[in-house]
């Protein structure tokens, strides 16, 4: 976690509020491989980051509770009766969201205050969303002892992206978010949401990710869709999920599927085989394994789910031509943001220089690149 981020928001909260906060950090995910399976009860094998979001928080005496987004310099103040999702589109609903989702659960909660900020951009598939979802549910846990247990917390922060971002995401990210473990990765089954931890040390290699900076705009209703070609198809299958399906099955109905449909169930069920075999290669420190199944993961969501774009793609071709990148693809929902890729240390500022290169040199800006140390999940710090 990054020190000097806490000690910004600490000051933020003191310099706003004039009262001390109660500290809480969230981070960020990396997913290994797994990509949009968690939605059809499948498994991913996410880890938390050590970069993710921060925020200070404290009860308030006023009648309204006030957040401010200390990064954007944005506040906004609202009663607790009364909610409803923000039209400004952007961090805002991931708060209101969390508050509206304690009510339904009939939680009671007082007006407070916040002010927040991170160290991941946002877009870039690292799941600042669900770093900020569930900073406020466990401060808001805390600060008014609410006795929600960690499984209730992050249902209710993915409840506040259905319901108030209009996002219908699956567990993973709330889940790594919530319940990493420092220098561990965790292959989570989505419809028992348990996990089961796997050491990371991969020696030699390393991951790093690349963030292409772009998001394109329509990655929030692609997501969607394609979450509703997978239930569509499941219910045509007759199974609850597109996790209880094989490729056989699938086989039963194609005549009654578009070929892209089948394309994307098939995809779904692929990846999830693709999961179980690469936490077996994980275990077995078969790393030349564990690189092809990443590889053969994005590959399916390019052309298969269709959720990669120009500048992804790019940044994973380069990776390919380079026999030190072990495996490389993008992570997360799609449309932009990083990729993963598993790759040889010695090689790691080499690759970083050349691939910088390209990437200016093919779209005319900046990719980011980023190392990154697997870490606990939400609590509270100093
Ligand atoms: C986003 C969602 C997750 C998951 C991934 C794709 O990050 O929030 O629930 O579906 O996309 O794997």
């Amino acid at each position: 976690m990054n020190t000097l981020l806490a000690k910004k928001i600490k000051f933020s909260f003191q310099k706003a509020f004039k009262t001390n906060p109660l500290m809480i950090f969230s981070p960020g995910r990396i997913n290994i491989i797994g990509e949009h399976t968690d939605y059809n009860d499948g498994f991913v094998f996410p880890a938390a980051i050590n970069k993710g979001i921060v925020a200070a928080i404290g009860k308030s005496n006023s009648n309204q509770s006030n957040v401010l987004a200390v990064d954007k310099n944005e506040i906004i103040n609202f009663s607790l009766s009364n909610l409803k999702p923000s039209t400004e589109g952007s961090w805002q609903n991931y708060v209101l969201g969390v508050v509206a989702e304690l009510q339904n659960k009939s939680k009671v909660i007082g007006n407070f205050n916040i002010t927040f900020g991170g160290d991941i951009p946002g877009g870039a598939g690292m799941s600042s969303s669900a770093a900020l979802e569930n900073c406020v549910v466990f401060g808001l846990n805390e600060l008014f002892q609410l006795g929600l247990s960690k499984q209730e917390m992050i249902l209710i922060s993915q409840k506040a992206e259905h319901n108030y971002v209009g996002v219908k995401c699956g567990i993973m990210d709330q889940y790594a978010s919530m319940f990493g473990i420092k220098n561990k990765a965790l292959l989570l089954d989505c419809r028992t949401v348990q996990s089961k931890s796997y050491k990371i040390d991969f020696k030699d290699h390393q991951l790093i990710l690349i963030n292409t900076n772009v998001k394109h705009s329509l990655s929030d209703s692609a997501y969607n869709e394609r979450r509703s070609v997978c239930d569509s198809i499941s219910e045509m299958l007759n199974v609850k999920a597109l996790r209880d399906a094989t490729k056989y099955d699938l086989e039963a109905i194609k005549d009654k599927l578009t070929p892209e449909n089948y394309q994307k169930a098939l995809f779904v069920i692929q990846e999830n085989n693709r999961v179980i075999k690469a936490s077996n290669a994980i275990e077995a420190g078969n790393l030349k394994l564990l690189g092809e199944l990443i590889y053969a993961s994005h590959k399916g969501l390019q052309h298969q789910y269709k959720v990669s774009c120009e500048e992804l793609d790019f940044l994973v071709q380069q990776a390919q031509r380079n026999k030190n990148v072990l495996g490389a693809r993008m992570m997360g929902g799609g449309f932009g943001g990083c990729t993963i890729n598993l790759i040889a240390k010695t090689e790691t500022e080499s690759f970083k220089t050349f691939v910088s290169k390209a990437y200016k040199n093919k779209f005319g800006k900046d990719c980011s690149i980023y190392s990154v140390e697997l870490s606990d999940g939400t609590g509270i710090i100093n």
